[in-house]
């Protein structure tokens, strides 16, 4: 079952740790995020996975790690100082200003319709470059990788001797200057890409981009982002960037939002290389591109079989590695009753969930906004609370809800109830998990067993290279619910038959069910049951 909102996802990635919001000590910066202990797990598995798949399980790709400051003639001639800008608003009344495009001709802040006409705004951030504050002393950080990619042809050509049909893959960082950062991950300023070129025969390109589609719907779902969540978007020819012939958009259908774009996959002819040629008048470009008189370089490809130079098209797929952690946070998310909580237990919580929402009800310190919304949330959650009973910690971190005092009360009696019949749960690939396996000792004070414990962690974790970690900072059932919530497919109990035979109990967090085996065959059975 996958998230039912943005918040819930949001929730969850702070009280365990994936993100944080950068410089929160200074209150945060806009629209920029750190990935916590094991946020940059879960991130850095899904790039290892990206790569496994497009680098090393084909035989036509090479990988690159371009620089993010570039010569500001790449930004030039790639179109993106002309062209790569939002419309701006700004509203006359309380002085706001928007992206004109997600608004609907009011000011989301004050609601005024006294807004100036749109104007272009170029997204791109400029840094200064070397100690002399000259006005032309300036870099772009880059809006995309794509570009490194392009400057790089001939570096990687000469040096792979690669023959057409091949790629360059890479992932890194990309900075926008977003009107209106938002949603979470979703639009954010400072993000990193995992982009492909996959440099073609002109003519043959409406096949690749065809299989680059199926390609890359099939890692998708192998990330557990399956095909029936994600709608093709045949982009229509007058909303196409300045580059593409043609593209296609997987829309993700992300909690809260909808269906939005998590990966583009762009035919972009052979605009970018033809775009950063020089001499190009006598390359026989099909794009239409400005004239370069700065390059020197003819980014061609030589075609022996017709002993001719050509330009070669290009196929793009580009995905946000934050827009994938939100989608794959999504799929795997699930809150699930373990058992039927007992009557006077929900009537505790009903009673102080009533009593929370008539002091929010009357509550002036709130917006009006604020005050519906949560009002709404917890009618939404009282409607059928033994079910819904852990959503009330959602509730509970809606805007407004901390200054509610009755709020620690209703938390207070919420969060055993929840302990004890709920669990939230990641169910995530075991190759995505930020830990593959939790060990924990059964009683914290026995040294044999904490030391048995730690063998078997460090073990895992330097000679098998399974991210493994040890808890001993509670209750067995308390400690696989902690691992639940963060996608641990693996918990491992050291108990004092295992100090006998050296055996010990694996529970599966998906179906909960316990088996024993010899520690000594943990690794084989997690890499088997990880398949
Ligand atoms: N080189 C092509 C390119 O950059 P794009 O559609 O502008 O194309 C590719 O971006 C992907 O990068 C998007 O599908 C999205 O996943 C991600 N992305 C773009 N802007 C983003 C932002 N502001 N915040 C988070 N991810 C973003």
């Amino acid at each position: 079952m996958p998230a039912a909102s943005l918040e819930q996802l949001a929730s969850l990635c702070k009280r365990r740790g994936f993100i944080f919001p950068s410089s929160d000590i200074y209150g945060g910066l806009q629209g920029v995020f750190d990935y916590g202990p094991l946020g940059v797990e879960l991130k850095n598995n899904i790039i290892n996975s990206w790569w496994r798949t497009n680098v090393y399980a084909r035989d036509d790709m090479e990988g690159l790690d371009a620089s993010i400051l570039m010569n500001k003639l790449v930004w030039k001639y790639s179109g993106h100082e002309e062209t790569f800008n939002d419309p701006l608003v700004d509203c006359r009344q309380c002085k706001g200003r928007w992206r004109a495009d997600h608004i609907k001709g009011k000011c989301p802040s004050c609601g005024s319709s006294d807004l100036t006409e749109p104007r272009p705004f170029n997204m791109m951030f400029k840094t200064a470059v070397g100690p002399v504050a000259d006005s032309d002393a300036f870099a772009y950080l880059r809006p995309e990788t794509a570009q490194g990619i392009f400057a790089n042809f001939g570096n990687v050509l000469s040096t792979t001797s690669r023959k057409l049909p091949f790629g360059i893959a890479q992932v890194g960082k990309a900075f926008r200057n977003e009107i209106n950062p938002r949603n979470f991950l979703f639009r954010v300023r400072e993000f990193e890409q995992m982009e492909i070129e996959f440099f073609v025969m002109p003519g043959s390109d409406e096949a690749w981009h065809e299989r680059w589609l199926e390609d890359r719907l099939s890692w998708w779902e192998s990330i557990g982002v399956p095909r029936s969540r994600i709608q093709v978007y045949d982009v229509p020819k007058a909303d196409l960037a300045h580059y593409s012939k043609r593209t296609f958009d997987l829309m993700y259908d992300y909690p809260t939002l909808g269906y939005e774009e998590i990966e583009g996959i762009a035919s972009r002819s052979d605009y970018d290389l033809g775009s950063h040629s020089r001499d190009q008048e006598s390359l026989g470009l099909a794009a239409t591109v400005s004239p370069n008189r700065d390059s020197v370089a003819k980014l061609t490809y030589y075609d022996q079989t017709n002993n001719r130079h050509v330009v070669p098209f290009v196929i793009e797929p580009s995905a946000g590695v934050g827009r994938c952690f939100l989608a794959v946070l999504s799929e795997a998310y699930d809150e699930q009753m373990v058992k039927e909580p007992t009557a006077d237990k929900v009537e505790t919580v009903q009673a102080a969930l009533d009593t929370f929402r008539k002091s929010v009800a009357r509550n002036e310190k709130l917006t009006g906004e604020q005050r519906d919304a949560i009002v709404a949330q917890a009618d939404v959650v009282a409607s059928d609370l033994a079910r819904r009973l852990p959503e009330i910690e959602q509730v509970l971190s809606m805007p407004g809800a901390e200054s509610i005092e009755v709020g620690k009360k209703l938390r207070g009696v919420t969060q055993p109830v929840v302990d004890e019949f709920y669990r939230t749960v990641l169910h995530l690939k075991p190759q995505l998990a930020p830990n593959k396996v939790a060990v924990f000792p059964l009683k914290r004070n026995n040294d044999d067993l904490v030391r048995m414990a730690k063998g078997i962690r460090s073990d895992l974790q330097l000679n098998a290279n399974m991210r493994t970690v040890y808890d001993d900072t509670g209750a067995i059932g308390k400690l696989y619910r902690r691992q639940d919530e963060i996608g641990t497919p693996f918990c491992v109990t050291v108990d004092f038959q295992s100090l006998e035979d050296q055996t010990v109990t694996v529970r599966d967090r998906d179906s909960m069910q316990q088996e024993r085996i010899l520690a000594s065959e943990l690794e084989q059975y997690v890499r088997e049951k990880s398949r």
